[in-house]
């Protein structure tokens, strides 16, 4: 029986969220200058969303970008602004007919204009399909996206719109970037590092965590079934006992 055979199709989570990491190191390890690994990273970036939309999964939400990443080195960050904006245009059509959505999470206002769009026009051209959403994080950071929403709310609070305690976790998640998305309930991140990098702080509270020694230039969809697979063998008890659930 192949892994894939063996996931239960009831029990699936609905949001994936994946850290991929470990470009440089792949490219390390091969001699070749890390941009390569970037580029390989877009061929798991293929499987994973394929499989999600096979599977039926509703939400996968990828870490692309990070608010620190602009702080590598000028020629990385342009290479992997290339890159983006590269895989955009190449993978238009492939997303079109598979039904999937795109969306973006983070700081989209500090991507050349050039990448944005292309981004938008994706997003516009894809606004009416209704299999996978596909959320890229891009220039994104939690504490970027919990401050950023705390000054949202002290506005509207001097304003006299909202009083202190009327908020609520709910109302609270409007003001994030992820506002109408639910929460992750399955967190894979490649490449052996065991952090969560800034990456969907207030999203993840009950999200089941996944880390694999994998590099993410090497991460193929028997790698995504493997996790899974583990997330469906985990006891997810949300602060209750196990004769409660
Ligand atoms: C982390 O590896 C990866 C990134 C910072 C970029 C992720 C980008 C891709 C996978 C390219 C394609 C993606 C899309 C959505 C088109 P690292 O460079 O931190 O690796 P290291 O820790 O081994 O140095």
């Amino acid at each position: 029986m192949s892994l894939k055979e063996k996931l239960n199709p009831d029990k699936l989570p609905k949001h994936v969220a994946i850290i991929m990491d470990g470009n440089g190191r792949w490219a390390r390890k091969k001699g070749v200058a890390r941009v390569l690994g970037h580029r390989s990273g877009v061929t798991p970036v293929r499987e994973v969303v394929e499989a999600s939309g096979e599977l039926g999964i509703q939400y996968l939400t990828l870490y692309a970008f990070s608010t620190e990443n602009w702080g590598r080195p000028v020629e990385e960050v342009k290479a992997l602004m290339g890159l983006l904006v590269a895989t955009v245009k190449n993978e238009t059509a492939r997303l079109v007919k598979n039904n999937v959505r795109l969306h973006t999470i983070g700081d989209v206002g500090m991507l050349p204009e050039s990448i944005r769009k292309e981004i938008d026009h994706l997003i516009e051209k894809t606004k009416n399909n209704t299999g996978l959403n596909l959320v890229l994080a891009l220039s994104y950071s939690s504490r970027w996206e919990i401050l950023k929403a705390v000054r949202a709310i002290m506005d509207e609070a001097s304003a006299g719109k909202i009083k202190s305690e009327d908020l609520t976790q709910e109302i609270f998640g409007n003001y994030l970037e992820t506002k109408n998305i639910p929460d992750p309930e399955l967190l894979i991140r490649t490449s052996g590092e065991q952090r969560i990098s800034n990456f969907l702080l207030y999203q993840i509270a009950y999200a089941e965590l996944y880390f694999t020694p994998k590099l993410w230039p090497d991460f193929r969809k028997e790698d995504y079934y493997a996790a899974l697979l583990e997330f469906q063998n985990r006891e997810r008890r949300f602060g209750k006992t196990s004769e409660q659930l």
